[in-house]
């Protein structure tokens, strides 16, 4: 039986270092395609598969070709390519961009060990997350849309102490440690992804209070490459011109340290790209309208749907700041992307959205 609408999916790729809100960024983006995502129903517990309506987001750990002791022996990190299966990656994620249904490894996070294959059929977004999505080349070429969450070595580490220290009792000096020792490979192998990215959102300390070391107020940059595809730069004020801009005052509450904003063209990596920047925390969520309102090409749907969005998950971290900012706006460039996409295939090209 020959099924006549096979679904090709778009497909996403989001690198970070784990810890850095892939995760987050994830409920995000699911959540402006309009569902929730949750773990397969009634497959293995300790799947790292997400599956809503229409997207599945995958954990590229799955890929791992050593196992926890593999890698101990080996001494080897989970972030050495030689201790991932790059092959294997290429033909599934090619399979599924083809419309093939595929049966993925599970890397077992708690056992550390490669447990039997789950099946996974394509979705209309398929998004790999993890360590490499963009360091094979042939994997690099599958990808729509490629998306680097960029954490400088501050920050990862106020997040790691947060997380690793309030919630699983781990030491101060264990914490520093395992960031050290990850650096060289990070360094040698994550790190340069970010070059192929589409758009970056780089999370950098605060330059509004003078020699911050809490990590708790964050400068926050989108880079988003010019010249991609289905995909329109956002800016403010003026496309194409380089502005600061500080909303504070009657029509957005600050407190101290306040915020800043900044737009404008700028290279990286040898590509011409536009920044927008945040520095500082909103002190009332509702009041984001006054900022969505001088941002354009946002690809919403009406006025005022990044406000909602972030109004919708405002226990999420990052809500108040540009991290959540920039998260939600890549969300709606990914579907923007996506409907272009659809629209092209079925051979009625659209105007993107130019709310
Ligand atoms: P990943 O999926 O990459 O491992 P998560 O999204 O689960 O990352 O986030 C891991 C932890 O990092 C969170 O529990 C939180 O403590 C911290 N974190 C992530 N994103 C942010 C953010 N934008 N602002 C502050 N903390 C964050
Ligand atoms: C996963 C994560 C890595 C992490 C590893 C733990 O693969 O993506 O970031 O380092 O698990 O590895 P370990 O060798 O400590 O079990």
């Amino acid at each position: 039986q020959i099924s006549c609408s096979v679904e090709k999916p778009v497909v996403i790729g989001l690198a970070a270092d784990s810890g850095c809100g892939k995760s987050t960024f994830m409920r995000r983006l699911t959540s402006v395609f309009g569902g929730a995502a949750e773990p397969p129903k009634g497959g293995n517990p300790d799947s790292n598969t997400l599956i809503s309506d229409t997207t599945t987001v995958i954990c590229l750990d799955d890929y791992h070709s050593l196992d926890r002791t593999g890698r101990k022996e080996k001494g080897v990190t989970a972030l050495d390519p030689r201790a991932n299966n790059f092959d294997l990656m290429y033909e599934q994620v090619k399979a599924i961009k083809e419309g093939q249904t595929i049966e993925k490894p599970i890397y077992n996070h708690v056992t550390g060990l490669l447990d039997p294959p789950e099946v996974i059929t394509p979705p209309k977004i398929f998004v790999i997350e993890g360590l490499h999505p963009m360091f094979d080349e042939r994997v690099r070429d599958l990808l729509d849309f490629s998306i680097y969450l960029d954490i400088s070595d501050e920050v990862k580490f106020a997040w790691k102490i947060q997380r690793d220290m309030a919630e699983r009792g781990h030491s101060l000096e264990s914490i520093q440690a395992s960031i050290e020792a990850r650096k060289p490979d990070f360094d040698a192998f994550i790190d340069p992804q970010k070059q192929y990215a589409d758009a970056v959102i780089e999370v950098l300390p605060t330059q509004l209070i003078p020699d911050d070391n809490e990590g708790k107020v964050l400068r926050v940059k989108l880079i988003m490459k010019e010249g991609v595809k289905h995909f329109n730069p956002v800016y403010l004020f003026d496309e194409g011109s380089s502005i600061s801009w500080v909303p504070c005052g009657r029509k957005l509450t600050c407190s101290y340290p306040g915020i800043k904003f900044a737009y404008g063209p700028d290279t990286y990596f040898g590509h011409e790209v536009s920044v927008l920047e945040m520095d500082g925390q909103f002190d009332r969520l509702d009041e984001l309208i006054y900022v969505e309102s001088h941002l354009s090409n946002l690809s919403t749907k009406f006025y005022g749907e990044v406000t909602q969005q972030m109004l919708k998950h405002a226990d999420f971290p990052g809500s108040n700041n540009g991290t959540g900012l920039f998260q939600t706006i890549v969300g709606l460039k990914i579907r923007d992307l996506y409907e272009q996409i659809v629209a092209e295939r079925a051979g009625a090209p659209v105007e993107s959205a130019k709310v």
